[in-house]
């Protein structure tokens, strides 16, 4: 008997497309070196940054997909500096939108280190039959109906989250599938790893400059020592400290109040991974899943990690330690 009689088969449909258009954008990785695809495009995407080639590739492997799948209404991609409907009658009739990152931490694709892509999928609010709207891509991140990533690394995985639990799925590359290679997925309540951009430290916050300063000072005595690892694309470093335990920080700055992360693309979905496995993640007083965006590219302090010590950094934010 099906658990879900109810179901349509249209969220499975969706995470299907997105594998699907994983597959395409490890191809175009892998061989970022050795075809002229390699470096910048030489625009500037709406969060004024230099766009690289491979993130319009993937921009529109993702795009293309989910608009000619049947699952999906409507995309809001952090390349785009507006959603994009797709309105026509199958699509009207789709339950659910997508937010992604098509290529996280793409600054680092000139230099072989890993990077990802980032979704979150969302129900729509608006009314099936009619073009999505915005509304339906202005949810808190708690109404997700699912969440993953795909990280292009020394394997390519993609790990997604549906509230049944946390998944992961490696590309055997010999047969072109994803195969379950890490079912449920748990964080461990407890990690001996912080990410953190340390360049910064010194416009940080009180609190978060209490807090990592507390984690150099671990020794054997309360937990430590603790091991500072920071690649720079945060699906590598949140994935590791999901698998390992740790916590991640993109904290606010002097300069940037609001960090450098996307709620949308970035944060939420990583939030409801966190959640699932058991983790924690805020923007440092509220839960990052609670937040009502106002705008589609809007910015946050993300902290994100293991239960217990992401407690501990609570603790600093209430002044408590
Ligand atoms: P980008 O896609 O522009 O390379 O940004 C990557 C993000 C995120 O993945 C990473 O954790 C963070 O930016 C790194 O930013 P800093 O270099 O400022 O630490």
């Amino acid at each position: 008997m099906r658990a879900f009689p109810q179901a349509t088969g249209q969220l499975s449909g969706l995470l299907r497309d997105i594998g699907l258009a994983a597959k395409r954008v490890n191809v175009e990785v892998n061989k970022a070196g050795l075809v002229d695809i390699l470096g910048d495009a030489g625009d500037i995407n709406i969060q004024d940054e230099e766009v690289k080639k491979l993130d319009v590739y993937a921009n529109s492997q993702f795009v293309g997909v989910l608009r000619h799948g049947i699952s999906c209404a409507g995309i809001g991609s952090e390349e785009l500096d507006d959603i994009v409907v797709f309105d026509d009658e199958v699509s009207n009739n789709s339950k659910y939108v997508c937010l992604f990152d098509p290529l996280d931490g793409s600054s680092n694709i000139d230099v072989n280190v890993s990077i990802g892509t980032i979704f979150g999928i969302y129900r729509r609010v608006s009314e099936s039959g009619k073009p999505a709207t915005r509304e339906d891509f202005l949810q808190a991140g708690n109404r997700q109906v699912a969440a993953g990533y795909i990280i292009y690394g020394s394997s390519t995985m993609l790990v997604y989250a549906t509230r049944r639990g946390v998944n992961g799925f490696t590309l055997d590359q010999s047969i072109g599938e994803f195969c379950l290679s890490n079912p449920n997925i748990q964080c461990p309540p407890l990690g001996k790893i912080y990410s953190v951009n340390h360049g910064n430290f010194f416009q940080y916050q009180e609190p978060v400059k209490k807090y990592i300063t507390a984690c150099q000072k671990k020794d054997k005595t309360n937990g430590g020592p603790y091991t500072q690892r920071y690649i720079g694309s945060m699906v590598s470093d949140v994935h590791r400290n999901l698998i390992k335990g740790g916590i991640f920080m993109y904290p606010g700055t002097i300069d940037k109040p609001n960090g450098k992360l996307r709620l949308q693309y970035e944060c939420n979905p990583f939030a409801f991974i966190i959640e699932i496995a058991g983790g924690v993640a805020t923007d440092g007083k509220q839960r990052i899943l609670d937040i009502k965006p106002t705008a589609l590219h809007q910015r946050t302090p993300f902290f994100i990690g293991s239960k217990s010590m992401m407690e501990e950094l609570d603790g600093y934010w209430k002044g408590e330690a």
